[in-house]
């Protein structure tokens, strides 16, 4: 039996994350080959005709699971019931900027997108952020949707993951499978922290098989704080095959039950959390999907002395971005 059709909603639906996000979608990588889906493509209205274009090619691609197309840049009415809401729109950062320089200009697109979510998306919407900086980003959006639960909210660091998981890969001569259990703390920027003491290579801890913890503690880490960086001083432009890749791999772990013991990296509401982090923070944590499809914090990780310190710093920055945003917060 076909099942019920899904909308899913991209916002920044003309810009170069989306170019590549948006015809995996179709083709039915985010949901599964047998989920029918609608695509509501969302964007400023100047880049409506751009909108078209992408419509034009979404059609001329006749893609099966591809059942209806809206575009256009009423966010109300394009977020009508949809069950997942792609927030990628927003500027990206140039070179020489840290993504919290974005907040200025960034942080109000996410308090209306919330509000027209809030007023029209189905209850069960789960969101993810992507535009930068997320985590705060994400923040705002759950203070403007006061009728949908917190916990459906999302901001990304599953790039910073995967780029973790391809330092540790390469440095242990090993291929990118063997590594597991890594997970990001915090922000997504550059005091984020990558896990490599809870990490494992071919089902041993990471630091067993590469022994070489002043490379862990300093070129490790600095790598993924910083490839975001390094990518737009090489490309002059920020990621954006491998963030959309990192959004479909995201909902696969958030829809598909995490196997016993194992974890993935989001960002999540700091709501309860099991780590003593404060409460009303955007916050990365290794998490995991129950057979229920309840997303947990997984609980119970012994942490090192040194992950400690650098968790504490992520920590402050996110508290401090929440500051320079409190203008756009409720409550
Ligand atoms: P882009 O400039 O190519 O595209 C952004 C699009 O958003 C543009 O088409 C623009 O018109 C649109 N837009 C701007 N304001 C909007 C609004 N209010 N409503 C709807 N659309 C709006 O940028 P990109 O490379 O696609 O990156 C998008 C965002 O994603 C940036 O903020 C970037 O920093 C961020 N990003 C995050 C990650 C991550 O891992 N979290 C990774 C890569 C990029
Ligand atoms: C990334 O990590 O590649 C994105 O957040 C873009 C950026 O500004 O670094």
């Amino acid at each position: 039996m076909t099942k019920p059709l899904k909308k899913v909603a991209v916002t920044g639906a003309a810009g170069q994350i989306a170019y590549s996000l948006i015809f995996r979608i179709a083709e039915g990588d985010l949901l599964g080959q047998d989920q029918p889906i609608a695509l509501h493509l969302i964007d400023l209205p100047e880049a409506e005709g751009s909108l078209k274009g992408v419509a034009m090619e979404l059609n001329d691609c006749a893609f099966p699971l591809l059942k209806e197309i809206k575009v256009g840049s009423q966010l109300e009415s394009l977020f009508e019931g949809v069950h997942y809401a792609l927030f990628v729109g927003a500027k990206p950062r140039g070179p020489g900027m840290e993504r919290k320089d974005l907040l200025a200009d960034n942080g109000a697109i996410f308090v209306k997108g919330a509000q027209a979510l809030d007023k029209t998306a189905d209850r069960s919407v789960k969101v993810l952020v992507v535009g930068n900086p997320c985590n705060t980003n994400c923040l705002i959006a759950m203070h403007h949707a006061a009728n949908l639960p917190r916990h459906n909210f999302f901001a990304m660091t599953r790039l910073d993951q995967n780029r973790a998981v391809f330092q540790l890969a390469e440095k242990a001569k090993v291929a990118t499978t063997d590594v597991s259990h890594v997970a990001i703390w915090g922000n997504h920027s550059a005091t984020q922290v990558p896990d490599f003491f809870h990490a494992q290579i071919r089902g041993r801890p990471a630091i067993d098989i590469i022994q070489d913890r002043a490379w862990l503690e300093g070129d490790f880490i600095q790598k993924v704080q910083k490839r975001g960086a390094e990518v737009i001083a090489a490309r002059g432009k920020s990621s954006a095959a491998s963030a959309s890749h990192a959004i479909i791999e995201t909902f696969r772990s958030l829809l598909v039950p995490t196997p016993q013991g194992h974890w993935y990296s989001l960002a999540v509401s700091s709501h309860k959390n099991p780590y003593g982090i404060p409460e009303d923070l955007v916050f990365s944590f290794p998490c995991r999907s129950l057979e229920s499809g309840v997303l947990e914090i997984y609980p119970g990780l012994a942490m090192d002395a040194f992950l400690e310190q650098k968790i504490a710093l992520t920590k402050k920055e996110l508290i401090e971005e929440r500051s320079l945003v409190a203008h756009l917060l409720k409550g």
